[in-house]
């Protein structure tokens, strides 16, 4: 541990739950949240946050759910597919803010990627798509039943493409966090976004726990690019640029190839200075993803798409922990 309150009173390193236990479960159901505290995460990933129609906040990981619902086999819907520009990129498929909660409560879950996750297709239809509020009292029951405190970790999702819309997530998780009691800086709720000015504003609203997400380097954060702004995520990890993210946020969610890159053929180099750098403006780090199917990591630590079949996993995990990052989100 740290030591010291809030985040830092985490186990380190700290093992996050990425959609919940994803690997062996439909991601963003009760049934993955729960199997990732059975198989000992200290915190889970729930959810990556997205608006109804009505304003709720439901745990998807994007809007568009034709790929992780059964929205398809419902006729009643079928004329709400539909095209649709999402951050740039012409997205088809049903998006969450043209549904109520109501009829999204109607759909179940199913496995993202079945050809890699055979074993998950199981549970297709078994969960319903949980609601921000729902996780909140789930967590409280988690917290009860386990005798320890069961943390969350939600994204907001989009946030400059749904503000647009006039669904602005920050107000909406203040108001929900606040009514929960779950605001503010010593809250076990540990807030995510790959927005910079998402986790700025937040920092105004509710103060929790806030951690920026960094793409690979080149990229730009969707909020720059709608402001004009030319930085991109090389920009934002210089020792100046993270003394900056330190003025509203505790920490940094990098992509594991930011904390080791890779050469051209793939293989892993030398820990960058992101560690170092990191600390010394005093922010966490906490890495994303590890898993079987993730092409950051070297082909010695996979064997296949089965994540049953883990290869040389503990010295993945073990590579990346000696850099001194502090947690890992995983599958
Ligand atoms: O927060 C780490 C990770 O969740 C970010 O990636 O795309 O799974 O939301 P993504
Ligand atoms: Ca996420």
């Amino acid at each position: 541990r740290h030591g010291g309150g809030g985040l830092k009173s985490l186990p380190v390193p700290t093992v996050i739950g990425h959609r919940g236990a994803s690997g062996y479960r439909p991601e963003h159901t009760f049934g993955s949240y729960e199997l990732a505290l059975d198989l000992g995460a200290d915190i889970v990933e729930a959810g990556d946050l997205v608006p109804t129609k009505d304003g709720h906040l439901v745990c998807r990981h994007e809007p568009e759910i034709g790929g992780t619902t059964d929205v398809a086999d419902h006729p009643e819907f079928a004329g709400r597919r539909t095209t649709k520009v999402l951050d740039g990129v012409s997205t088809t498929g049903w998006f969450t803010e043209d549904f109520t909660l109501a009829e999204l409560k109607t759909l179940r879950a199913v496995e993202r990627i079945p050809a890699a996750r055979q074993h998950n297709t199981v549970y297709d239809g078994r969960w319903e798509i949980p609601t921000f509020e729902e996780v909140l009292r789930w967590q409280d029951e988690q917290t009860r039943r386990r005798g320890r405190q069961v943390w969350i970790y939600p994204e907001t999702k989009h946030p400059t493409y749904f503000r647009k819309l006039g669904l602005g997530l920050e107000e909406r998780l203040t108001r929900i966090l606040r009514r929960h009691g779950k605001d503010g800086k010593d809250s076990p709720v540990i807030i995510q976004s790959f927005e910079p000015s998402s986790i700025q504003r937040l920092n105004k609203l509710v103060g929790n726990p806030l951690v920026v997400l960094l793409s690979s380097a080149g990229s730009r954060p969707w909020d720059f690019v709608e402001a004009g702004d030319p930085r991109t995520v090389a920009d934002l990890i210089t020792p100046k640029g993270l003394e900056q993210i330190a003025s509203y946020a505790q920490g940094i969610g990098p992509t594991l190839d930011l904390v080791i890159p890779r050469d051209a053929q793939g293989n892993l180099t030398e820990p960058s200075t992101l560690v170092a750098d990191a600390h010394a403006a005093g922010l966490i780090l906490h890495p994303w993803t590890m898993r079987n199917e993730n092409t950051f990591l070297p082909a010695d630590f996979r064997k296949g798409t089965d994540p049953t079949a883990y290869g040389d996993v503990f010295g993945a995990f073990a590579t990346y922990f000696a850099t001194g990052i502090d947690g890992v989100f995983t599958d």
